[in-house]
Order: structure tokens, then C-alpha cells, then sequence
């Protein structure tokens, strides 16, 4: 499995978001975090990697390039996990995580679908929940069961837009570690978008740092979690060094 993204453009009507977005080639087992400030072009660029939004240029995953095999293809091999939780509907998680995948036709049996969304609800702690009405639910959970119905597609690139922002610092472990999992098994992709750069730093094997669609830095988070970007971009000073645990720390001194 390998993505490519090279000189991908988009736009709104007439008015360009984003401008020539090309990053190092993704293999399967990696994380790749998109980062940068509100309105830079994150959810933007995932809509355009999902095939929802129209772009420009070259992206290829496993082979197949978006703009050949069209969307219906595309969507085959693809999930996302928008950046907002599934509606506080009288749904319940186990409604609507089926009626998704029937939606979808998705190729399982009764029974194979049943011990798949029972094994996703595992994971994510939800079992408890699965029968209680959406509205019922706290927005952390609610964004937990987006995760879910992404995880139920069982794809090979997965899309999540800022999958733990509204989760306890226990949810955002489990995630992350999660789809680390789940990545390196699988050889499958996952791009998500995070504010969170300690997150970031800690599960992402390639950064890529967005400023008003545009990609100002891409690498390895030591690349690319640097003073001078951080302040350029997201208008903060900070310090950055390793916990005595061996991970990468952005120390926030105060914005500039
Ligand atoms: N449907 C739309 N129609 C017109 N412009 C849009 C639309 N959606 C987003 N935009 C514009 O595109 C730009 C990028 O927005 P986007 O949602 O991709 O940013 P983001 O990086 O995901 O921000 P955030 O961190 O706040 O989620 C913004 O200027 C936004 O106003
Ligand atoms: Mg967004």
C-alpha cells in the first residue's frame, strides 16, 4: 500500500483553498498527521483525499489514481471519520452502526456483522452505550461512535479529522494506539488531522504542516516540530524537547 499526494489544488466556487499540496509518499503502516491553524486547509484536504471534494492533481493509493477510477471505486478502499460526532439523534450506536453498514453493503452476514460491531464497540468502550439513544450520549462518546462506523468499512486509507479533540486524555491514548495497531497489521494508511502536537509528535511517522493550503513544512515530526514553523504558523513561542520517556514534548510558552 503506498499513497501518493503530488500537486493536489482545490477549490470553493472560484476561490482557491488549496495550492499545490504534495507530500513525501506514505507507505502502508504509517500515520501521517496534518497540521496547522483553523482554516489551513485540513478538513479541506481530507474531503479532496475521500473523493467528496473535487481537486486537482495527483493522488494515487495502492495504484489506483482518484481522478481515473472515479469516486465510486475510490470509496471502496476508504473511510473518514469526520471532524463532527455523528448527530445526537433517538438513534442508538448499534442502529446506526448497522443501518451504515447495509448502506453500504457491506459484504458481511448477519452474523459476521453483528461480532464485527460488537468487537469496534469493545474497543472503543462503547458496549455499554450501544443501546442508549445518541442524544443520551456525551460529545466524547458520540465522537468515539464516528470512529466507529469508520472502523466498520474496515478500509485501507483512513481519514480522521481531529479524532480525539473532544476525548479524556485516557480515549486519546486508546484511539491513537488503536489505529497504530491497526495501521501496522494491516499495511493500511491513516491521515489525521490534530491540534494536538504532543499527540502528533508521539503517534505520527510523517508530519505535514499547512498554512492557508498551502504545505509549509513535511517530514518526520523532529523535522518538522521546530520553533520556526510553530511560530510562523500557529503565532506561538515554544520549546520543544523529550520527556524523560523519550517523547517529543512542545513546550507552549505563550502565543506571539
Ligand atoms: N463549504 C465551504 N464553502 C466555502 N468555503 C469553505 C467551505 N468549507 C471550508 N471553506 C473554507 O476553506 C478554508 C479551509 O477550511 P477547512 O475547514 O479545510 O480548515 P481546517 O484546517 O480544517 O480548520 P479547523 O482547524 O478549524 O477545522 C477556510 O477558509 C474555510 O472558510
Ligand atoms: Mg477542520
Amino acid at each position: 500500500m503506498r499513497l501518493t499526494v503530488k500537486n493536489l489544488s482545490a477549490f470553493y466556487g472560484k476561490k482557491q483553498i488549496l495550492h499545490d499540496i504534495s507530500f513525501p509518499d506514505v507507505k502502508g503502516g504509517m500515520i501521517v498527521g496534518l497540521l496547522g491553524p483553523n482554516a489551513s486547509g485540513k478538513s479541506t484536504l481530507m474531503k479532496c483525499l475521500s473523493g467528496e471534494n473535487k481537486s486537482k492533481g495527483d493522488v494515487i493509493f495502492d495504484g489506483d489514481c482518484l481522478h481515473v477510477v472515479g469516486r465510486k471505486k475510490w470509496s471502496e478502499k476508504v473511510a473518514t471519520m469526520p471532524q463532527t460526532a455523528p448527530a445526537p439523534t433517538a438513534l442508538t450506536p448499534t442502529e446506526l452502526m448497522w443501518s451504515t453498514a447495509r448502506a453500504l453493503a457491506l459484504p458481511y452476514s448477519n452474523k459476521e456483522l453483528s461480532r464485527k460491531i460488537e468487537g469496534i464497540f469493545d474497543a472503543l468502550g462503547l458496549s455499554d452505550f450501544q443501546l442508549d439513544a445518541l442524544h443520551t450520549l456525551s460529545g466524547g462518546k458520540r465522537q468515539l461512535i464516528g470512529l466507529a462506523l469508520a472502523f466498520i468499512r474496515e478500509p485501507e486509507l483512513l481519514l480522521l479529522d481531529e479524532p480525539t479533540s473532544a476525548l479524556d486524555l485516557h480515549w486519546r491514548m486508546i484511539v491513537l494506539d488503536l489505529v497504530k495497531r491497526k495501521v501496522q497489521e494491516e499495511g493500511s494508511v491513516s491521515i489525521a488531522a490534530l491540534h494536538d502536537l504532543d499527540l502528533a509528535a508521539r503517534y505520527c511517522d510523517l508530519l505535514v504542516l499547512l498554512e492557508q493550503g498551502r504545505v509549509i513544512a513535511s517530514g518526520t515530526p523532529q523535522e518538522v516540530l521546530v520553533r520556526d514553523n510553530l511560530a510562523r504558523v500557529y503565532q506561538v513561542e515554544t520549546e520543544i524537547d523529550q520527556s524523560k520517556h523519550g517523547y517529543t514534548r512542545v513546550d507552549i510558552i505563550g502565543a506571539l
